[in-house]
């Protein structure tokens, strides 16, 4: 028997040899621990709180949804699974081992405890780590589906006064909220800054007998919502841009039924991309992704051909 084999029977004779039972002792240590991760917890949520993001936004369709560090090794192995077989890696597999936990003191009835003398299922232990913990930093590398785009800060307060107001009940964004007043991303594009906050600051001022009530906004919160308005506008494209899209994209990508099989059908794109992200895919795609199969087309096209053919994808599927 090794040295440390020894030793370790020995204690263990000593502490069983000291007697104590389980009640009170263990019971006693183990809510001692209970209640100071308790009360650490408390502090914590007293304190600091959850670190929110901001308010869920139903327009946006470029956001990156991550779970937490803890939660990354399930969100990584879901990658491995296809759709119809989410629930194998999201509720059988996560299930099967919490299961094997519970059951761990029925299936292993063996009389030794150390770790080392259970070469089996310690090993199998140290296995599922090392399974977690490298599914859980693949999921920290994996990279983001849609590009992390600076959001002008104008914008998002404009979206908030939006929400706040409840501009919803009478207008649709992308197809979303109320019908008495005109679907704002089909309209907005064509006015100027200066009548949108003239019509905010009193819509009867610029269209006659306007139903749309004067809201009384601060001029902070009508400059922002102008910004907003500008930003879900669809922008007018040339004619040119269908006519660059068959001679450069169709060969890989359909509209409608016209088109090519290599990449995604973008017959529907406009309404999960926005303009900024489809200039990105255009001009570079590897800056989003960087094993990116579609060239580059930065030295191909102008900006100008570029921005054209964003305006054109973007008003698709809308
Ligand atoms: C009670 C319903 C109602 C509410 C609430 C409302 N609107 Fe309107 N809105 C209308 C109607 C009706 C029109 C069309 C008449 C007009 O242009 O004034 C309109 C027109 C507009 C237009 C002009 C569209 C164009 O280019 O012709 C914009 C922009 C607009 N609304 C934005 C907003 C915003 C932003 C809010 C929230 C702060 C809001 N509306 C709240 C009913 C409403
Ligand atoms: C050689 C084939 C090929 C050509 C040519 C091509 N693409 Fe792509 N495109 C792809 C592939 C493949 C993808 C999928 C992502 C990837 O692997 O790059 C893609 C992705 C995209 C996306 C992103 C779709 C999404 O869901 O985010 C857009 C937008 C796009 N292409 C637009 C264009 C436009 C506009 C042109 C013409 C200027 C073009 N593509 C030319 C192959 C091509």
């Amino acid at each position: 028997m090794s040295p440390w084999h020894e030793e370790y029977r020995r204690r263990y004779a000593r502490l069983k040899g000291a007697g104590k039972s389980f009640f009170p002792h263990a019971v006693f240590k183990d809510a001692l621990v209970a209640f100071l991760i308790f009360a650490a917890l408390s502090l914590l949520a007293w304190k600091f709180g959850a670190g929110l993001e901001s308010l869920a936004d139903p327009t946006d369709a470029t956001y990156n949804p991550r779970p937490e560090w803890y939660f990354l090794f399930l969100f990584q192995a879901l990658k491995a699974f296809p759709g119809s077989l989410e629930s194998v890696a999201a509720v059988v597999l996560p299930g099967a081992a919490v299961l094997g936990l519970l059951l761990l003191p029925l299936i292993d009835r063996g009389p030794e405890r150390h770790p080392f003398d259970r070469p089996l299922l310690t090993g199998l232990g140290i296995l599922g780590l090392i399974v977690v913990g490298s599914l859980t930093v693949a999921g920290l590398r994996s990279p983001l589906v849609n590009p992390i785009e600076e959001k002008d800060p104008l914008v998002a307060a404009g979206r908030r006064v939006y929400q706040d107001m409840n501009c919803a009940y009478c207008h649709k964004i992308r197809g979303k909220g109320g019908v008495v007043g005109p679907e704002l991303d089909k309209v907005v594009g064509g006015e100027s800054v200066e009548w949108l906050e003239k019509h905010f600051r009193d819509p009867k001022s610029v269209v006659p007998g306007s139903a749309m009530p004067q809201l009384h906004l601060l001029d902070d919160e009508i400059a922002a919502l102008a910004a907003y308005m500008k930003s879900i506008g669809d922008e007018p494209f040339t004619k040119e841009a269908p006519r660059l899209f068959s001679e450069h994209c169709a060969a890989c990508h359909k509209i409608g039924r016209e088109g090519g099989e290599s990449g995604p059908d973008l017959s529907l794109i406009g309404s999960a991309r926005d303009k900024a992200a489809l200039k990105r895919a255009i001009a570079d795609p590897t800056s989003l992704n960087p094993a990116a199969a579609m060239p580059a087309f930065k030295d191909q096209l102008t900006d100008v051909q570029i921005e054209d053919l964003a305006r054109y994808l973007s008003s698709l599927g809308r």
